[in-house]
């Protein structure tokens, strides 16, 4: 029996492993060729020709509505900025309420914040990780205007539920797909199953550009407001309101994808399929070693749907094995493997929901005459939610290219080695 790393013993991996990378000859070919052209934006905000932006941001979008089969895309320079329009193009703001996860990036919440309307978060379920529809129907007041579903880390909820109640309460889904591009749920593509869809191309996902955002859409007029929303959409409805258009409520940015990134998400997205396929081939390996531990949970992935690993999420049951998740992922680390423990404490946790205060003078729009129902963030609102991040959830890159079934077998070893060693492990964390 070879002694823990963590204990003093030699490390399982010699060297680190390779890390995540899509980028390649076509993407620098890709940038090249707009460098030589020299029009590294194509925006101007005002109605008419370059409204929309440069051929390489249109041809990215057309190539977006094709392959995700939906009539609208509009690309924006992050997905926080295209979630923000996607919630703002709904008409969304004081006074409303949107349901979403707490177990996300902040973005998603914000989103609803900078639109001036309150963040309800509802519970997850602990297979998905995602929005757990019971929990959506406890939290629905007379006030709430749509469900933000955050489909994560690769997988979706259950949408046949989620699609129910959305349509029983007259609710609009919006998708934060940022972590699941090529995901499905019956054969639908994730970001395509609810009313808007927003995709991440920030350089930590399966395809990126180092910064960027889409939303796709198959509402004119939805589509219509995200483009206001990302191009000064109030000085572009003056234009258009003097030349005969129905008035538009609008405030807008600049939200704009240049050129350059626009460029390079092309190339991605031509890779997506094959970047997906590799990640599946290395999850479903990982799935079948890990049964052998009965304190490890693998992920559960609905046969409704189609996983693609942007992260592999797996539980871990602390009373299964007698140790605690930090040490696991402590000897874990040790061995050369770092393991993610926890992803996200439960939005409402952080200060801004706590506090509810956003501006220095005002605790606006958390306390307002606007909402007369108090929204409620305290410890025990969403118990899964607090349950994944303070013990089980853990999450590992192990399942991304270039790294194949040879190192997964090396993480395997490695758990094993832990379970040889648990007693050692068990004085470890008593002597702490
Ligand atoms: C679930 C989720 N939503 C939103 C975002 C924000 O994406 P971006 O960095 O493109 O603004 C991220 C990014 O990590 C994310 O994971």
């Amino acid at each position: 029996m070879s002694k823990l790393a963590l204990l003093g013993g030699k490390p399982i991996l010699k060297k680190p492993l390779p890390s995540y990378n899509s980028i390649n000859k076509e993407e620098e070919l890709a940038v090249a060729k707009v460098m030589k052209e020299k029009k590294l934006s194509d925006f101007v905000a005002r109605a008419g020709e370059y409204f929309l932006g440069g051929k390489y941001v249109k041809e990215l979008e057309k190539r977006f509505r094709n392959y995700f089969k939906v009539k609208y895309a509009v690309s924006f320079n992050s997905a926080s900025t295209a979630l923000q329009a996607a919630v703002g193009a709904l008409g969304v703001g004081p006074g409303d309420q949107v349901i979403t996860s707490p177990f996300t990036m902040s973005a998603t919440a914000s989103a609803i914040l900078f639109n001036n309307a309150l963040p309800v978060f509802a519970d997850i379920n602990e297979n998905s990780f995602c929005l757990e529809a019971e929990s959506i129907k406890k939290n629905i007041t007379p006030k709430t205007k749509a469900l933000l579903v955050v489909n994560l880390c690769g997988g979706t909820p259950d949408y046949d539920s989620i699609l129910r109640i959305a349509q029983k309460n007259n609710l609009k889904i919006i998708e934060d797909n940022s972590q699941s591009p090529g995901a499905a749920y019956k054969g639908k593509c994730a970001g395509t199953i609810g009313d808007m869809g927003v995709f991440s191309f920030n350089f930590h996902k399966t395809i990126q550009c180092g910064e960027g955002g889409i939303l796709v859409t198959n509402n004119k007029k939805y589509a219509f407001r995200a483009q206001l929303i990302r191009n000064h959409g109030e000085v572009v409805m003056d234009d258009l309101f003097n030349t005969g258009r129905i008035y538009e409520p609008i405030l807008g940015n600049n939200f704009r994808l240049t050129e350059l990134q626009a460029a390079i998400a092309i190339e991605q997205l031509k890779k997506l399929k094959k970047l997906n396929q590799q990640r599946i081939v290395l999850a479903d390996y990982l799935t079948e070693k890990l049964k052998e531990f009965l304190w490890l949970v693998a992920p559960q992935v609905d046969k409704k749907s189609v996983h693609v690993y942007y992260v592999y999420p797996f539980r871990f049951l602390g009373k299964g094995i007698g140790i605690k998740r930090e040490t696991f992922a402590k000897a874990m680390g040790a061995e050369g493997f770092y393991i993610h423990q926890g992803y996200q404490k439960p939005l409402y946790l952080i200060p801004i929901y706590q506090k509810k205060e956003i501006y220095p003078h005002s605790k606006f729009p958390f306390i307002s005459k606007d909402y007369p129902q108090k929204v409620v963030y305290k410890k025990g609102i969403c118990p899964v939610a607090e349950r994944m991040y303070e013990k089980e959830y853990l999450s590992t890159a192990i399942c991304q290219p270039p790294k194949t079934k040879k190192e997964i077998d090396l993480f395997v070893k490695a758990i094993e080695k832990i379970e040889e060693n648990i007693e050692d492990l068990r004085e470890y964390e008593r002597k702490m």
